[in-house]
């Protein structure tokens, strides 16, 4: 039950092996609608952050948001990152570095078949579920991303941080770290 996904994962692949900058994968993802829901896991601890491919060039995961779920505000390890909403409603704040701390920029909304785009040059932001709805949303970070800093609102303050994986490919894994997934994949 895999197949428009391992297709997906295997377009984007191509797509990267044409243009690291990845033109045209916006709209690959923003046209993805199947089969996606069996491998979605909705915790009320936080948000859940669910492999679905992994390589070399990038990184794909299903990310669940229930109402009021939040990410940190963080960076993108000088990585790319499209956000494309399957379900629901997600929504990203910009933030700028400061000397003051963190300054809070655009709030954006996106809908079903939407697609973000962000990277280190552009902003900070954080992400969460849009207000009273729950949302699925699907993450490619070119090239994978094993950590990144996280930011304090009110100080500014930020540390580095290891993120990990809910789910490998519709198994659950605990929060296993992307590194983790990294060597054993290797
Ligand atoms: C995350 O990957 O955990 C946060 C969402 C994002 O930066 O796109």
């Amino acid at each position: 039950m895999t197949a428009a996904l391992d297709n997906l994962c295997q377009e984007l692949a191509e797509e990267f092996h044409r243009d690291p900058r990845g033109k045209r994968v916006a709209d690959l993802l923003g046209r993805y609608a199947e089969e996606w829901r069996e491998w979605t896991f909705f915790e009320t601890e936080g948000y859940t952050r669910n492999l679905v491919h992994r390589c070399g060039e990038f990184e794909l995961l299903l990310l669940c948001w229930n109402t009021d779920q939040t990410s940190p505000i963080h960076d993108h390890a000088g990585q790319q990152c499209w956000m494309a909403v399957l379900d629901g409603v997600v929504e990203e704040v910009h933030y700028r570095e400061k000397a003051e701390g963190v300054v809070e920029g655009a709030v954006r909304r996106f809908q079903k078949g939407q697609v973000a785009f962000i990277q280190d040059e552009i902003a900070l932001h954080l992400v969460r579920a849009g207000a009273g709805s729950r949302g699925v949303s699907l993450h490619l970070y070119s090239n994978p991303i094993d950590g990144c800093r996280i930011y304090e609102p009110q100080t500014g303050e930020s540390r580095w941080i290891e993120v990990g994986y809910h789910s490998v490919r519709g198994e659950l894994c605990g929060a296993k770290t992307a590194e983790t997934v990294r060597s054993e994949w290797a």
